[in-house]
């Protein structure tokens, strides 16, 4: 049908395309209004479509619009089109590789410090021949102290507080079930299975109840380590230890020995490093005396062959514990136990 206000029609649809065209910002914007325009079914084509019901007296005229419209709307497009296409290849001119600027970095996560420090240790020992061996955290009062030559009442027991699981709801009688205080307890564990010769380290956590402070925590990490063969002397263990804490802090580390006691070692041994925080001039990390006490360790004690059905008359042995955690903040020289447990990335990522 023929409408008369084709013309401002016409010239409607002429704005109203000219004026998206030219606020038109990238070429899919432009192909759009090109679409919506001048497609099949666009709003320009569908008039022109309607010029043939024009009474044929106005007909000429109205056509001569339409086209006159159409070219004008179509030249506008390919101005803008040729417009884009002229800013990308200038943009693209301008683009110019500098291929030794640095590029952008990834950051990547990676081991916390004291499972880097647990990986140095396992390594040093797997070169001098000994096996790594996980173990209950949650352990028997056996394993952790009887096997161990430390029976009930004896006033070593003092020294390790001990967490109790509540077990009053099962059948195991109350106090038999602990959170292991020492990864000594693996002593047992394993050579009630292996028949020597046999090179074991454990490292682990273990936990006390501790009021903690800077130099304490109410969990810790452990190596526990242990040598049984025929004639093992009490130098094989201090070439050992002089051996892996040189490996693990530093060849010209100064390392002493003292005297200790503990039931499952006899004679038991304490092993000290200057303190790698003040250097020996001493500080609150190692109670002012410039020494750092890392290394507990003995000869293993008959009673405790013996309870494994070892013959203690054929062969000895040695043990040791590796502080780990404390290993771990002198190496880093942190001067604050917790910070192992903090889960603060700002400060795991120093390490
Ligand atoms: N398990 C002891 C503790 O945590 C440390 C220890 C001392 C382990 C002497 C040993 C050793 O193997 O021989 O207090």
């Amino acid at each position: 049908m023929y409408n008369k206000g084709m013309e401002q029609d016409l010239l409607k649809i002429k704005n109203d395309a000219s004026s998206l065209i030219i606020a038109a910002e990238d070429e899919r914007e432009l192909n759009q209004i090109k679409l919506d325009f001048l497609g099949k079914s666009g709003k320009l084509s569908h008039l022109v479509k309607g010029i043939k019901d024009v009474p044929e007296d106005r007909r000429p005229e109205i056509g001569k619009l339409a086209n006159e419209i159409l070219s004008s709307v179509e030249e506008l497009l390919d101005r803008r089109f040729t417009e884009f296409s002229g800013k990308k290849k200038e943009i693209l001119k301008k683009m110019v590789f500098d291929i030794s600027r640095p590029g952008i970095k990834i950051e990547i996560g990676h081991l916390h410090p004291v499972s880097q420090v647990i990986y140095d240790v396992v390594e040093v020992f797997k070169s001098l021949g000994y096996q790594a061996a996980d173990g209950p955290e949650i352990e028997t009062d056996y394993y952790n102290f009887e096997a161990l030559n430390i029976p009930r009442d004896h006033p070593a027991r003092d020294t390790q507080q001990t967490l109790y699981l509540d077990t009053r709801k099962s059948h195991v009688t109350p106090g038999e079930i602990i959170l292991r205080t020492q990864t000594s307890s693996m002593q047992g564990r394993v050579m009630e299975k292996i028949k020597p010769p046999i090179r074991v380290i454990v490292p682990g956590k273990n936990f006390r109840y501790e009021q903690v402070d800077a130099s304490h925590g109410f969990e810790f990490w452990q190596v526990e380590g242990f040598l049984v063969d025929t004639n093992v002397r009490l130098t094989d263990l201090f070439g050992t230890i002089d051996y892996v804490l040189r490996k693990l802090m530093g060849e010209k580390i100064k390392i002493k020995f003292a005297t200790t006691n503990f039931p499952f070692v006899e004679p038991g041994v304490d092993t000290y490093i200057e303190c790698a925080v003040c250097h020996g001039k001493g500080c609150s990390f190692c109670n002012n005396s410039g020494w750092s006490e890392i290394m507990p360790a003995g000869m293993i004690h008959p009673n405790v062959l013996k309870a494994v059905g070892y013959d203690s008359q054929k062969v000895s042995g040695f043990a040791f514990a590796i502080g780990l955690s404390r290993l771990v903040t002198l190496r880093y020289q942190m001067d604050d136990l917790r910070l192992l447990t903090n889960p603060d990335l700002r400060i795991l990522e120093q390490f």
